[in-house]
C-alpha cells in the first residue's frame, strides 16, 4: 500500500492506535478522523526552528485531540510539510535596507545545545527557522545567525564579533521584527522555569491546533 501518509488510511478505520514514523509541524487533521474516541495518536515533532519531541494525543468523542510532548525523538520531517528554503537564493535580497540595533541575547541562546530552549521557541514561533553563518566576510564579524520566517518575507540576523558575550549587532527587515520576537519568545521561556517538553502539550481541533503549558488552558503565546 502506498500513499500520502498525511491522508491516513480510511478503510479500515477507526483506529485504536496511530503511530507515525516521521515528524510532524502540524496534526493531518484525518488522522484524527480516523481514531476512535479513547484511541491514540503518535507522532514525533518536528518545528522549522528544532526537529525534536514525541506527541501522544487522545482523541476524545468530540474529535478532539489532546495530550502530552515528551523528549527526545527526532525523526525525518513529513513529505509534504517540508520548506526548500535558502538564505541568500530565498530570503534576503540586494536592495533590503534592514534595521539596525543591538541586543544582549547572545544568538547560541536560542540556536545552540539547547534543545529544550529550542522546542519551546519553536511551539512560539510557528513559522521561524534559523541557519548560522561562520565568517561571512564581513568585517568585524566571525559569525552570524540568521532567522527568517517560511514565508521569506522577514528575516534577522544577529552578528557576534568573536569577543564581546554581551552585545550583538542585530539586523531586521519584513513586516516582522523577528528577532524581538525570538527574544520575546526566550524571555518567555525563562520567566516559565525553562520547561522541557514534557511540561507542552497540544490540542487539535476541528479549528485548529493549540499549544499549552502544563494544562490545555495554559496557551503558549502566539507572536501575533
Ligand atoms: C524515518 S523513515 C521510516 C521508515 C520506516 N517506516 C520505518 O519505520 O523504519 C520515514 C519515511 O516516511 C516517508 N514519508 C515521508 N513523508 C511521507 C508522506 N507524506 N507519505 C508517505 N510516506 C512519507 C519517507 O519517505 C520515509 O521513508
Amino acid at each position: 500500500m502506498t500513499g500520502d501518509g498525511a491522508d491516513g488510511y480510511p478503510d479500515n478505520g477507526p483506529y485504536d492506535r496511530l503511530v507515525a514514523t516521521c515528524s510532524v509541524r502540524s496534526v493531518p487533521r484525518p488522522w484524527v478522523d480516523q481514531v476512535k474516541p479513547g484511541g491514540i495518536i503518535l507522532t514525533p515533532w518536528d518545528s522549522p526552528w528544532v526537529c525534536y519531541g514525541l506527541l501522544r494525543l487522545t482523541v476524545d468523542d468530540t474529535g478532539v485531540a489532546s495530550g502530552p510532548f515528551s523528549p527526545h525523538s527526532a525523526f525525518m520531517l513529513m513529505r509534504n510539510q517540508r520548506t526548500d528554503l535558502r538564505i541568500f537564493r530565498d530570503v534576503v535580497r540586494d536592495d533590503h535596507q534592514p534595521g539596525e540595533s543591538t541586543t544582549t541575547l547572545p544568538p547560541w541562546r536560542v540556536a545552540g545545545d539547547g534543545l529544550a530552549a529550542q522546542f519551546a521557541l519553536g511551539l512560539q514561533l510557528r513559522d521561524v527557522w534559523w541557519v548560522w553563518h561562520a565568517d561571512p566576510d564581513v568585517e568585524g564579524v566571525v559569525s552570524r545567525l540568521w532567522v527568517a520566517t517560511t514565508d521569506a518575507a522577514s528575516w534577522a540576523a544577529v552578528d557576534w564579533d568573536g569577543k564581546s558575550n554581551d552585545r550583538f549587532t542585530v539586523w531586521q527587515h519584513g513586516p516582522r521584527r523577528l528577532w524581538d520576537e525570538v527574544e520575546a519568545a526566550h524571555v518567555w521561556w525563562l520567566t516559565h522555569d525553562r520547561p522541557g517538553p514534557e511540561r507542552f502539550g497540544l490540542t487539535v481541533a476541528a479549528t485548529g491546533e493549540s499549544a499549552w503549558l502544563d494544562s490545555p488552558d495554559r496557551l503558549v503565546p502566539l507572536p501575533r
